[in-house]
Order: C-alpha cells, then sequence, then structure tokens
C-alpha cells in the first residue's frame, strides 16, 4: 500500500471551469483592468450587500488602501489586535501611524468591545497619538461582536476597519442583531478581504475593500492607481484639464496625493469570479469538515478543544483551529508538529502575536496582552480545505490522538 497523501493545513481548490475562465481571459483583449475587474468588483458586492467593492492585488495593498481611506496618518494610531497576521499592524505603519496592540478573548482570538475599551485606556495614559481607526480582525473566519465594537468605536470617534481577510461567506454581526454577511459593512467603515490561496476562495494574489461610503470607495479607487483622478468634474487644474471650449482633454488626469500600483488583474479577477460562483459549494463544505472535526476531536477532551464559537456567528472558518493544553499533555508545540508531520499531516500557528516581532518590541516595549499569549500558546492550525475527505479528517484526528498518547 502507498503512503497517504501529506494534508497541507490549507490549499486552494481548482476547478477545470476556473482553468477554462482564466485561458478565456489569456486569449482576450486584456489582461489587466479590463472587463474581469469590474464583473468580480460587481459580483462580490452582490453577494456581500455592500455598495461598492474595490478589488486590489491582495489583502495586505486592500488594508494599506483602507488605512489611507480611513485618514490614519502621522500622529494618529490604530487600535489593532495583537492576534493576527503582521499585515493588519502594519497597514498603520506604512501611512506612519502608530500602532496601539489590543487584547483578545483568551479562547476565541477576537478582540472585543472590552479590550478594546482597555487598549484605548492604556493608549490615554501615554503619549501615543490620538486613537483614529480600530481594525477587528475576524480570526479563523468568526467575527468579532461588531455591534459592541462599533458602539465602542463610535464613543471614541474611531474610524471600524474589518479585517475580514479570514471570513469571506460568514455571517455576523453581533448579540441581538441581525446577521449579514461580513462586508456588508452594518457596523463598520470598510472590510477587507483576501483571496490567497489558502483563503475561502482564491485569485492567486488578490484582495477586495468593500464600503457604502462613496467618497472613501473614490479614495480608494484613486489610491491604488497611482493616485490618478480622471473624472473631469474633480479636476482642479482647468486650463490644463480642459480645452478652451470647455471640454476634457482625453489624455488628461490628475495627481493630487501620491498613490500605488495595486490593480488587480483581469486574469486574477477571472480566476476570482469563477471561484467566486461556487462559494456556497466551498462554505457548505468547509461546515461539514469543520463539524466533523468537532466530533472527531471531542474524546480529547479538555486536552484539545476547539477555538470558542462566536454565538452571533455562522463562520464559514477559514482555519481550523484547536486549543491544546500542551503542558498537560506532556508535549510541546514544535515536537507535536513534528510527529504530524512525520504522520503526513501539515499544521500551522496562526499566530505569534504581533506584539511580539522584534520590529514592534523595539518600537513599543514588552506589553502585556495576556489573552493573546494565552491563546498562541495552545493554537494549532489542523488541514482544513473542501477537498478533504471525511476520511482525512478522521485520520487527522487519529493521528492527534496518537501523537498525543503518552
Ligand atoms: C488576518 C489577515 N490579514 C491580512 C492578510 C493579508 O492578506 P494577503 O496575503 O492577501 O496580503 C492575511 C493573509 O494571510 C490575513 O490572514
Amino acid at each position: 500500500m502507498g503512503r497517504a497523501p501529506f494534508l497541507a493545513y490549507g490549499r486552494q481548490q481548482i476547478d477545470s471551469d476556473d482553468i477554462a475562465a482564466v485561458v478565456r481571459v489569456l486569449q482576450g483583449d486584456w489582461l489587466t483592468s479590463g472587463p474581469d475587474v469590474a464583473a468580480f468588483e460587481n459580483e462580490f458586492a452582490r453577494i456581500v450587500s455592500a455598495k461598492h467593492a474595490v478589488s486590489c492585488s491582495n489583502g495586505t495593498a486592500g488594508l494599506h488602501m483602507a488605512a489611507d481611506a480611513a485618514g490614519l496618518t502621522p500622529g494618529t494610531s490604530a487600535i489593532v489586535p495583537s492576534l493576527t497576521f503582521l499585515a493588519t499592524a502594519n497597514c498603520a505603519r506604512y501611512v506612519g501611524a502608530e500602532v496601539v496592540f489590543a487584547d483578545v478573548d483568551p479562547d476565541s482570538g477576537l478582540l472585543t468591545p472590552a479590550t478594546l475599551e482597555a487598549a484605548l485606556a492604556r493608549a490615554a495614559k501615554t503619549d501615543a497619538p490620538k486613537p483614529r481607526a480600530v481594525l477587528p480582525v475576524h480570526l479563523n473566519g468568526q467575527t468579532c461582536d461588531m455591534v459592541g465594537i462599533s458602539d465602542v468605536a463610535k464613543r471614541h470617534g474611531l474610524v471600524v476597519i474589518e479585517d475580514a481577510c479570514h471570513a469571506v461567506g460568514t455571517m455576523g454581526e453581533g448579540p441581538g442583531a441581525e446577521r449579514a454577511v461580513t462586508g456588508a459593512c452594518a457596523h463598520s467603515a470598510m472590510a477587507v478581504f483576501s483571496f490567497h490561496p489558502v483563503k475561502t476562495v482564491t485569485s492567486g494574489e488578490g484582495g477586495m475593500v468593500t464600503t457604502n461610503d462613496d467618497a472613501m470607495a473614490a479614495r480608494l479607487q484613486r489610491f491604488r492607481n497611482h493616485g490618478m483622478e480622471r473624472e473631469p468634474a474633480a479636476f482642479t487644474q482647468h486650463d490644463e484639464g480642459f480645452a478652451p471650449d470647455g471640454q476634457p482633454n482625453p489624455w488628461y488626469y490628475e495627481m493630487a496625493e501620491p498613490g500605488f500600483n495595486y490593480r488587480l488583474t483581469d486574469i486574477s479577477c477571472a480566476l476570482g469570479l469563477s471561484q467566486l460562483a461556487k462559494l456556497s459549494r466551498f462554505a457548505a463544505r468547509r461546515k461539514q469538515i469543520a463539524a466533523r472535526y468537532d466530533r472527531a476531536i471531542a474524546p480529547l477532551a479538555p486536552l484539545v478543544r476547539p477555538v470558542a464559537k462566536s454565538p452571533w456567528c455562522d463562520p464559514v472558518l477559514h482555519l481550523y483551529a484547536v486549543l491544546i493544553d500542551f503542558a498537560a499533555a506532556g508535549i510541546d508545540r514544535g515536537a507535536l508538529m513534528r510527529k504530524l508531520k512525520d504522520a503526513g499531516i501539515g499544521t500551522q500557528v496562526h499566530y505569534l502575536p504581533v506584539h511580539r516581532q522584534p520590529y514592534y518590541r523595539e518600537r513599543y516595549g514588552a506589553l502585556a496582552l495576556p489573552g493573546a499569549d494565552a491563546y498562541y500558546a495552545r493554537c494549532l492550525s489542523l488541514p482544513f480545505h473542501p477537498g478533504l475527505a471525511d476520511t482525512d479528517v478522521d485520520r487527522v484526528a487519529d493521528a492527534l490522538t496518537v501523537a498525543l498518547a503518552k
């Protein structure tokens, strides 16, 4: 019998229709900034019920664009939960703002209204510049309590930018509120998504920012395209922009502030569009696999538990993370990961709290964020993607059981 195939912790699922969609673009007239960009944006906006969806080259670019549109600048700061990927914090630094790290719930890894309040109180006691924005992160695909967070944000005049890179397709919001699709921005100014191959739908690399605010959408669009303004109504240099008869000059564009080239290609958008058409199938399969994992690891409690569930949310999980009491299990995380790897099972840690990265330690000193540290000390992401068979899930649970046996 051959060795069982290696199970990666995350993986894209590409079908022949995805390949055909990309080939169609390659054989057409546009490779970048063509009709598939608008089609992908329109379809994404429709699915999440947002007024605008602005595509960009990846989720990190989307966070950078959103940080700019939120008015983060030098002399301001952003509240960022420490339990996240680097980019959520880095986007504030890209625009010269400081980062105020917030703690998270130790069992879900999510920013809460209380940990946001605590971060604001800590910032008020230091010489951190005035907080201007907060970036709740929907870790693993579960949403934060957006109702509670937006209440705190309103009281403190904060712009809310959801880092929804893990949460394509998740229904969330908060206790007592009607569920809405993540990206509808019912309780935020903007939501940022990623289409990296391990995410729920992929466009290769890719990102999207959704908003219901016309001015923010216009700013996001300019920022991703060098800061260029092509709309004659917005031109400020009339002599340059218009002919003597008042007609706009067809070649003319204006730049008030430099932007970046964060455009997404037609090739990527065609793939993203084709993948979006399968979102409900991917979501259903992810939910089945998560439920099977919940059952399969139940006998390992209390040593191993799934991450605490957000009661207000119906998640399409991006990652299936468990919390392991390594001390009680008598094995350290590295040793367990190596044992699982030897059994053909890939795992990953999401994430080392960002405040513990050398760059941020040097900038802000050592911080006490016990919730983030406690989550980090126990978390491990198991293989999780729609291509897994039920038997793969059982194989992972069995391998975990064997690896943890004393
Ligand atoms: C929480 C979070 N934010 C932001 C990003 C950045 O997205 P991208 O890889 O598309 O730049 C990621 C991607 O891994 C992420 O997980």
